[in-house]
């Protein structure tokens, strides 16, 4: 994970980046698939990182912050090597989602966005991920969703992930 970087794409990733852009009527409805490029590249996307995608896209920078910071799937600090989001709306939080929270917070002593010292967990707070029968729930590094949660089951999560690389 890269705590600051210069973005910038390799020629490779500039012809990826055209692909993108004609796919669509305006280069302006790429901004998703190019700032995912910039998270799986870097791990995060960062303010100069949003510029670029601007400045590639000719958006003005207001537009592509509002696209990053809207999706709780952009990343817009550098997160650990198992981030956790846990969902805390209605029939998350009525099945004990904050419970799950907090008690994941409290276990790796970090609050609502932080990273563990060692980068291995990171936790944040979301909003519905549209998995609301399986509630209370989270999902693992965008990837994986884990359903029907109780403090025991999160503990073994936890357990498992601690020696991932
Ligand atoms: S409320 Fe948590 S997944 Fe919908």
């Amino acid at each position: 994970m890269n705590s600051e970087y210069v973005p910038q794409f390799s020629e490779d990733e500039m012809k990826q980046v055209n692909h993108h852009i004609s796919k669509y009527p305006k280069p302006m409805a790429a901004v998703m698939p190019l700032l995912w490029m910039i998270q799986e590249k870097y791990g995060w996307i960062s303010l100069d990182a949003m510029k670029y995608v601007g400045e590639i896209l000719k958006l003005p920078h207001d537009h592509v912050l509002g696209v990053a910071t809207f999706y709780t799937m952009y990343f817009k600090k550098p997160v650990g090597r198992n981030h956790l989001q846990v969902c805390t709306n209605v029939s998350c939080m009525l099945r004990g989602g904050y419970e799950i929270f907090n008690h994941i917070s409290d276990k790796l002593g970090i609050a609502n966005k932080e990273v563990t010292p060692d980068g291995v967990f990171s936790i944040e707070e979301v909003e519905c991920l549209g998995s609301c029968a399986t509630a209370p729930m989270l999902q693992l590094n965008n990837e994986e969703f884990y359903e029907n949660l109780t403090v025991e089951k999160v503990d073994q999560l936890l357990e498992s992930l601690k020696n991932t690389k």
